[in-house]
């Protein structure tokens, strides 16, 4: 060695007391939530392209939930596999207070009050042709014609008892839109966690197969969700969003979009949420059931690295999974 040969970093490295000692990031049941799918009985059942993952029932969700609590992890996000029959062009039931996300809202909380409770804004599981949005007469997503339909879907979820509502829609003002309503009626302690860099990503192939609109969707998502190319936009997203009251902003998806969740926590010192989406988890499944990567330590690697980037917390489908591991490790 030349130069200064006291300066050794591998010391730091040799003995897991002292790599523990300088560990900067760590993985906590608390910083996870389960995104959970839930449908009536006939819609139920496993979801071929998540191995892992069901559709849940009403009962195997309140189930499940009792089991993420004891856990500790901190919340789960529900969306639904709606009855096909029940999708029309301008996703109607969406709004029906007697719904099927309605229902399981009221139903984790009655079970499982100290489990947070997050439902996604959008209108995708609800609409014939599978886009989160109603069309105009050209065939394009109407973005104040929907924000008008989100307001009136986060204000009966919220009255439904929901602690956070997610848009997960893109449209230009709907957290203002959804802020103002709940302002209105009272609703000040409901959290918003705003999709606010939401990319139109080819990861979430896997999601729309769970929740039916994969077969649906006509054309793609790209004139509202972002650009994989952009990052400046990502932080306009995130302005725009605090500013008309978001109390979290999330990155999605995961992985491939580290940048972005570092230069948005970076930027604003806000809490920041990371999703690590259905294609991050169908991957990673795939390759380990084909013994060519380790399940739990890349599993683990990459939340840890989502962390390490710069999000607080992290909705992942291996929160139950992580939730384990990590008891295992510091029982
Ligand atoms: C729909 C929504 C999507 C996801 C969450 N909410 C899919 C989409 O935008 O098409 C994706 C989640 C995942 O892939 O795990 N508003």
């Amino acid at each position: 060695m030349s130069g200064f040969p006291q300066v050794r970093l591998r010391r730091t490295r040799r003995a897991e007391f002292v790599r523990a000692l300088v560990r900067q990031t760590r993985l906590h049941p608390a910083q996870l939530i389960a995104p959970l799918f839930v449908a009536e009985p006939a819609q139920a059942g496993p979801v071929p392209s998540m191995p892992g993952q069901r559709r849940l029932t009403l009962d195997e969700l309140a189930h499940e939930c009792a089991q993420l609590e004891k856990l500790g992890i901190a919340a789960v996000a529900l969306f639904p596999a709606i009855d096909v029959k029940l999708k029309d062009e301008r996703g109607t039931e969406a709004l029906n207070p007697q719904g099927l996300v309605p229902r399981a809202i009221k139903r984790v909380k009655a079970e499982c009050p100290g489990l947070g409770v997050m439902v996604d804004i959008a209108l995708d599981p609800y609409t014939a042709h599978g886009h989160d949005g109603v069309l105009d007469e050209s065939g394009e997503v109407d973005n104040d014609a929907t924000v008008e339909i989100l307001r009136q879907q986060a204000l009966m979820l919220a009255r439904a008892g929901a602690d956070v509502l997610a848009p997960s829609d893109m449209m230009d003002g709907r957290v203002g839109a959804i802020r103002t309503v709940l302002e209105r009626d009272g609703q000040k302690n409901t959290l918003i966690l705003a999709y606010a860099a939401k990319y139109a990503s080819s990861f979430y192939g896997p999601f729309r197969d769970a929740v039916g609109s994969a077969a649906l969707l006509k054309g793609d998502k790209r004139s509202y969700q972002m650009d994989p190319a952009n990052t400046d936009e990502a932080l306009r997203e995130v302005a725009l969003d605090l500013a008309e009251g978001a109390d979290i902003v999330m990155v999605k998806p995961g992985l491939p979009y580290l940048d972005v969740i570092h230069r948005v926590k970076a930027r604003f010192g806000v809490p920041v949420a990371a999703y690590q989406v259905s294609g991050e988890y169908a991957m990673l499944k795939a390759a380990a059931a084909n013994g060519w990567l380790d399940e739990k330590k890349t599993a683990m690697e990459a939340l840890l690295c989502l962390r390490r980037a710069g999000a607080d917390m992290i909705l992942t489908y291996f929160a139950r999974q992580a939730a384990t591991w990590l008891r295992e490790e510091n029982p």
